[in-house]
């Protein structure tokens, strides 16, 4: 039976994700902080036919991260998929600059990914075997206007597995990036909803998420429309024009903030 992990279970892409790993009948060990949410999780898995793990703790903790691989080797062996997922996303303008909402911003967009990747990069290795898809972001192919922190953790998670998934040639082990435009989460909860083009709702992204993991395709996007535009075409852009066509949006770009 194929054992997976999805981080950032307790809402959004990863609850989705896990219910629905769990219908194909899989291991899903899953994590995050809020305990009643994970348990929540834990149940729609177990109601959709999968088996279910519970792992709560931080991804930004490399305590917690060790001791919950050690919880799933200790369960099943090892990890055949893992979804690094969990996420965090606020709007910051360089006007307000604040160190400390980038290094939240990083801890645990990029460091929660590697705690993740430094425990199961060398048991797949050994196996030979394995899937490590890291949730990155549209926004993370150009510096989006008041989402320096958030655009900059996404590109550097985008070269971080880039740069994984040519050293794992010829190993077994297939590093996939997904980058998703606008899903319906927590995360877009907090968006004035007429900011987000071709917003997916939830199934329908984490179906097209799981498709390109399963695949093993190397950078996943979607919605075509706009992660064509954001992939494609905006990086191929000349800068003045980008700082232009990004100036009128900036004003629309307000977000509720994240409680911490
Ligand atoms: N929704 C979109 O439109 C969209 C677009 C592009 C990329 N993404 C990416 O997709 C991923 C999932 O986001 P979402 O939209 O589903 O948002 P969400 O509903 O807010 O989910 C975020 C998840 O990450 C977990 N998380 C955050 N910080 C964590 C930490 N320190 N340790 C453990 N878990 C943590 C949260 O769990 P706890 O708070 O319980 O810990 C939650 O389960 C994120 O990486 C996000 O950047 C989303």
């Amino acid at each position: 039976m194929t054992r997976a992990l999805v981080t950032g279970a307790t809402s959004g892409l990863g609850r989705e994700a896990a219910v629905q790993l769990g219908r194909r009948g899989w291991r899903v060990a899953v994590s995050g902080r809020r305990k009643e949410h994970l348990e929540e999780t834990a149940r729609l898995v177990k109601a959709a036919g999968g088996e279910p793990l519970v792992l709560c703790g931080s991804v930004t903790d490399p305590a917690d991260v060790k001791a919950h691989y050690a919880a799933i080797k200790a369960a099943w062996g090892g990890l055949d998929y893992a979804v690094l997922n969990a996420g965090v996303g606020d709007m910051m303008s360089a006007k307000e600059f604040k160190a400390e909402s980038v290094q939240w911003t990083f801890d645990a967009n990029v460091f929660g990914v590697c705690h993740w990747m430094e425990a199961v990069i060398p048991d797949m290795l050994a196996q030979k075997s394995g899937i490590i898809a890291g949730v990155s972001s549209l926004a993370g192919f150009r510096g989006l206007p008041k989402s320096g922190p958030y655009s900059a953790s996404k590109a550097a998670l985008i070269t971080l597995l880039e740069s994984a998934r040519v050293d794992m040639i010829g190993t077994g082990v297939s590093i996939v990036t997904v980058c998703p435009g606008f899903v319906r989460s927590e995360m877009t909860d907090r968006n004035d909803p007429g900011t987000m083009p071709f917003l997916m709702e939830t199934p329908d992204g984490v179906a097209a998420m799981l498709a390109g993991i399963d695949a093993k395709r190397r950078v996943v996007h979607f919605p075509w429309q706009l992660s064509y535009a954001s992939k494609y075409i905006l990086p191929a852009i000349p800068d003045f024009l980008y700082d232009w066509i990004a100036h009128q949006f900036a004003p629309m770009r307000v977000k509720k903030p994240t409680v911490r």
